[in-house]
């Protein structure tokens, strides 16, 4: 047995070396199959791969591996003599193979002491795997990169308390062995990259379904839990049901295999992965009802069961040449999962959820040292480069070609794209060539969405003309902090901006640009230079008057993924906010104003001025007239009653002092919800007894939030009373209103929850996520004594991120104490945790 190879966990610390996306050079090793046997001890696996193989070039020829003890290479079934190859940190080079032949190489790892869970570890009572993007060369020595591609038939060997053994494709055989054991032999005929293996061996409850596709294909659909589990997976199939079913509709993509498979696993770096035929969950995606999960935790199980499902075509059939792609995956099934979303949902209201999500996590990132464009130049390691910019900012650069392209050519260009590209691994440039080809028109500025860091800023100013309006659009690229690299200038880069004019009845104006040659009340302008004019006028000339007092909706759906400055009055905005039938404006209308005023407090803050009180009160006479809108849905005012997010208010002030943004933002809620007083009192009675869809919830919970902000009476009773019930998002909603104060209701609350939800585990992270999260002192002693809770488990990703996560990313007063402990606990943790599992970390 050779040298026993160790790895070097950390994604952070040692010398790593950076890796240039223009050094791409494709590989001299074609793999024509794949044979994989895992033999699966008490102690370790046995792993033997066979690669019939071709070369084009009379090379030496490297495999990755890590963690993994060599036993054998045998070449076209004779074992190789030590001197024909040498072993790295990295890997296995092979020197003098024929151009073609069978390459095997035996090597064992260890799975029960991995516990970066990356390559095949141990979850609970179970084994699995995660192989994404490079946890395959912990499994076996292989060309892990995404461009290498074969067919893949595997064979699993393991003792009979593991009764289930899984792996991609289709199951041929399974049988008995010596010893207690058994096997099984799974065969998948779509070729695919290693990432895309997997395996799990465990005693597990299997729910069964059935999909037929649109081509007459019957679809076995197997979902896999831990035992005593299989009552929460009711939600989950339906989603999966629903996702092959518009993937149909809406792509014309019908899935290619007579067996579907999904796995919920407790221990789990992310979210869940797309492996071919049999994607692997976190547990905490699969696992929900009604009882257990919240209405927002059943459509997060809903669009990553979508998500994953998608990527079946875009990610698996067509995958990506190396990993600076990312987002021609990523970005691509993000869009395709906001799209079915909001088909299932409301479209309006996802838009603003989508949106507030990208403010609040892509839009500080590309502002922050750690920004990088959608598609990187260079990294060191690739786990770091799963960022909301490859995935949220990756799907808007999509959307933006959607917007232009609309619906019809929108769907030529993917028509094309798999076409041209089924069953192989290709760059976002082919991505975009296939998307203008199919259209016949130029869309190579786009490239430089791919190309550039960096969130631009956009800035729209009006000018009265004769006969209407001249539109001045300029745009410009911030420099991002600490940044030394950015070496080129920016370009200026392709913005589409959808806009409207509302008459003063809130009625659409239609209208005539210099740009377009049509006269619609609703169209996309484009600004491709540093800046342009764009002139405006009425369509006929009988709406003059109209026209001339109509308040611009600009940037309407958000259909740029920018920060746009303009120049609308208070009053124009609240105008918006009243008519405009774009639901996203109507949002972004109050959600300025909102910005504004918090801005206010926090500059008058030192000098006593205090709050800008007409502002204020206009503010609470916009949210009277949006609480007693009989047309407008529940769950788009709880939206709107969502305060701009800490991370946005950071974004928006200089210097940004999180724990006095906190209590602004804290404070201007308890202000507005005094201002609507009866209102707020009155509302919450009747939605506290007539709380049974999920937009009335959300609602409801939002106005609870409100009425303890404000202090209004008999909140606190209502709450505790709220926090019992059955529902978990009115008992998880009435919590965290109540987690935000001091009172004795709040302690109340949480011991309730706990003991309520001791022995579920994935319950119980919604409680200790509570208790990271409380602003009130005292918080860091507490997390030390959370890590020591019985349901803790320092090994699982999910309850290490609902105690640290939460406390550094969802506690700005405790996290950002002036006297720095709460930088000096992370800052520990971190470096503990960095040698454990260094994703988490
Ligand atoms: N491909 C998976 C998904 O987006 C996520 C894989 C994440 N991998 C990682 N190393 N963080 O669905
Ligand atoms: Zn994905």
């Amino acid at each position: 047995m050779a040298d026993n190879i160790q790895a070097d966990n950390s994604l952070s610390s040692g010398q790593k070396t950076t890796i240039y996306r223009k050094d791409y050079q494709p590989p001299i090793l074609t793999v024509h199959h794949t044979d994989l046997v895992v033999q699966i001890f008490d102690h370790h696996a046995i792993n033997t791969v066979s690669l019939d193989y071709s070369l084009t070039e009379a090379k030496p020829v490297f495999l990755h591996g890590q963690s993994l003890d060599l036993v054998e290479v045998r070449v076209d079934g004779k074992v190789l003599a030590a001197e024909h190859y040498h072993l790295s940190a990295e890997g296995l080079t092979i020197e003098g193979l024929p151009l073609n032949g069978v390459l095997s190489v035996k090597a064992t790892c260890n799975p029960y002491t991995n516990t970066a869970l990356e390559g095949l570890y141990l979850s609970g009572d179970m084994l699995c795997t995660q192989c994404e993007p490079e946890g395959f060369r912990r499994i076996c020595f292989f060309p892990d990169r995404p461009d290498v591609m074969s067919c893949f038939d595997v064979r699993i060997e393991a003792d009979k308390k593991y009764p289930n053994l899984l792996s991609n494709g289709n199951l041929i055989e399974t049988g008995d062995l010596d010893g207690g054991r058994h096997y099984a032999c799974w065969q998948d005929p779509h070729p695919k990259p290693s990432y895309l293996f997997a395996l799990v061996a465990g005693d597990l409850e299997r729910v069964e379904d059935s999909f037929t596709t649109q081509t007459g294909r019957k679809v076995a659909l197997h979902i896999y839990v831990e035992k005593g589990n299989a009552h929460l997976t009711g939600h989950a199939m339906e989603s999966l049901k629903r996702s092959m079913a518009w993937d149909e509709k809406a792509y014309g993509l019908s899935y290619d295999l007579d067996l579907f498979q999904i796995v919920a696993v407790s221990h789990f770096n992310m979210g869940a992965m797309e492996n071919k035929g049999l994607n692997i969950f976190n547990s905490k995606f699969v696992l929900a009802d009604e009882n257990t999960a919240t209405d927002d935790d059943l459509n997060r199980v809903e669009a990553i069961i979508a998500h994953e499902y998608f990527h079946n075509w875009s990610g698996n059939r067509v995958t990506c040449r190396d990993w600076f792609q990312l987002t021609l995956k990523e970005g691509l099934t993000v869009f395709r999962e906001q799209q079915f979303v909001a088909d299932m949902h409301d479209a309006g209201v996802k838009r603003v959820e989508d949106v507030s999500l990208l403010k609040a996590i892509q839009f500080p990132e590309d502002s922050s040292p750690t920004a990088h464009p959608i598609r990187p130049d260079s990294y060191q390691e690739i786990n770091n480069f799963y960022t909301p910019t490859v995935y949220e900012k990756g799907a808007e650069v999509i959307r933006m070609m959607h917007t232009v392209l609309g619906d019809e050519g929108y769907r030529k260009g993917i028509d094309l794209y798999f076409q041209r590209h089924d069953g192989k691994a290709v760059t976002c440039d082919d991505f975009q060539a296939s998307m203008a080809d199919a259209n016949d028109v130029d869309l190579s500025l786009f490239a430089r969405w791919y190309e550039q860091k960096g969130t631009p800023h956009l800035e729209v100013t009006r000018r009265i003309e004769d006969k209407g309006l001249r539109l001045k659009l300029a745009q410009y690229l911030p420099g991002t902090q600490a940044d030394t690299k950015q070496s080129a200038k920016p370009q200026p880069l392709p913005i589409p901006l959808r806009l409207s004019f509302l008459d003063k009845n809130g009625v659409k104006v239609p209208f005539t640009t210099s740009q377009n040659n049509v006269s619609e009340t609703e169209q996309v302008i484009r600004l491709d230079t540093v800046s342009t004019e764009v002139d405006i006028q009425p369509a006929h000339a009988k709406d003059a008057m109209r026209f001339s007092y109509a308040t611009p909706s600009l940037l309407r759906g958000f259909s740029a993924p920018v920060k746009m400055v303009d120049d609308l009055s208070i009053e124009e905005r609240l105008h918006l906010a009243s008519y405009d039938d774009d639901l996203f404006n109507r949002w972004d209308a109050i959600h300025r104003l909102l910005l504004k005023a918090l801005k206010h407090r926090l500059e008058t803050a030192q000098n006593g001025q205090g709050p800008d009180g007409a502002l204020e009160e206009a503010l609470t006479n916009a949210f009277a007239r949006l609480l007693e809108d009989s047309q407008s849905r529940d769950d788009f005012k709880a939206c709107v009653m969502t305060l701009p997010s800490q991370a946005v208010i950071e974004g928006a002030v200089k210097p940004a002092d999180p724990v006095a943004i906190y209590w602004a933002r804290y404070g201007l809620q308890g202000q507005l919800a005094k201002g609507l007083g009866s209102l707020l009192g009155e509302r919450l009675g009747v939605l506290s007894k007539s709380a049974d869809t999920p937009a009335t919830r959300t609602l409801l919970n939002r106005i609870l939030d409100w009425s303890l902000a404000g202090d209004l009476p008999d909140s606190a009773d209502i709450a505790l009373h709220q926090s019992q019930s059955q529902n978990m998002t009115l008992s998880s909603g009435a919590v965290q209103a109540l987690n935000k104060t001091n009172l004795p209701e709040r302690s109340a609350a949480l011991a309730g929850f706990e003991q309520r939800w001791a022995d579920a585990p994935l319950v119980l992270e919604k409680w200790f996520a509570a208790e990271a999260s409380a602003p009130h002192a005292g918080v860091i002693a507490h997390l030390e004594e959370l890590m020591q809770h019985p349901q803790f488990d320092v090994k699982n990703p999910n309850k290490l991120r609902s105690v640290l996560g939460v406390f550094a990313a969802g506690n700005p007063v405790q996290f950002h104490k002036e006297d720095g402990s709460g930088y000096f606990y992370m800052a520990d943790k971190l470096a503990w945790l960095d040698k454990q599992n260094p994703q988490i970390a």
